[in-house]
């Protein structure tokens, strides 16, 4: 049995992780802040071997280590790791205040950073892992209203890539998924507030549509698997060719 631990487990692109890897018949360990939508999600899933969910902050860093040692007690391994938690806020950036600037940073790269290092410690240990975190076409390139998300997933990005020069020695990949939009909860929560301009991202986007967050899980799935053995540092553009077009402005 594989085993991955996924955070953000508990909705969008990390649910749709869980789901496929449920499917392959992994067994999970399921990590989010919210517990009683974790608790839905593993009740829902079909297939894995077996689900344990952790209810935690990624920014907590001894809930994490104490969260990855459970994990390793009830599991003994872990074979993956995938970095889904996270946070967006849009508004112009003259009124960003101080605390929502940091929050972005906390959840979207700290958190992924604090798991990365603890399950990093165990794939040495095994001398074999692949980690995935998900970061985003707005760390490629820049977007209006999103400076503290952009800067989030650009940091990421570049995480990815020292963590998979020093870690590759040691036998662990580390890679991003960088998707466009996608029509999760986070993702509809600005469609609802009048805060994303779908008609300008699907107009950018040489496929002509938001991805599919089973679409986002494959690439998840690809990356962790041995079929991408010789794959690390990659950034996996998920993005209809979004990143591709630099002709058309739109966010
Ligand atoms: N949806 C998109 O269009 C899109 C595009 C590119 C990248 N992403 C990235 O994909 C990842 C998942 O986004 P999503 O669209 O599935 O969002 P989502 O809001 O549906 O899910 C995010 C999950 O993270 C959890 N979470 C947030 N902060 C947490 C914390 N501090 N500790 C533990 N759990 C926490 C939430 O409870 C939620 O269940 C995020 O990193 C996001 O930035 C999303």
């Amino acid at each position: 049995m594989t085993v991955t631990l996924i955070t953000g487990a508990a909705s969008g692109i990390g649910l749709a992780v869980a789901q496929k890897l449920a499917a392959e018949g992994c067994g999970l360990a399921l990590v989010d802040r919210d517990g009683d939508k974790l608790e839905a999600v593993a009740a829902g899933l079909k297939g894995a071997a077996e689900v344990r969910i952790y209810r935690g902050d990624v920014t907590d860093a001894a809930q994490v280590s104490e969260t990855v040692e459970a994990v390793i007690a009830d599991f003994d391994q872990i074979d993956g790791l995938v970095t889904s938690s996270g946070i967006v806020r849009v508004r112009p950036s003259f009124e960003v205040s101080a605390q929502e600037f940091r929050d972005h940073l906390e959840v979207n790269v700290t958190g992924s950073w604090f798991y990365a290092q603890a399950v990093g410690r165990q794939m040495a240990a095994q001398k074999t892992g692949s980690i995935v975190m998900i970061g985003s076409v707005y760390g490629i390139g820049g977007a209006p209203d999103r400076a503290a998300y952009c800067a989030s997933k650009g940091a990421v990005h570049n995480l990815v890539q020292a963590l998979a020069v020093e870690w590759g020695p040691l036998g662990i990949r580390v890679n991003a998924v960088a998707p466009t939009g996608v029509r999760t909860p986070m993702v509809q929560n600005l469609i609802n507030n009048g805060q994303y301009n779908l008609a300008g991202v699907r107009g950018r986007t040489p496929l002509g549509r938001l991805a599919e967050a089973d679409e986002i899980a494959e690439a998840c799935a690809f990356l962790l698997s041995d079929r991408s053995r010789m794959i690390t540092g990659d950034i996996l553009r998920v993005d209809g060719g979004w990143a591709a077009n630099g002709y058309t402005f739109a966010n």
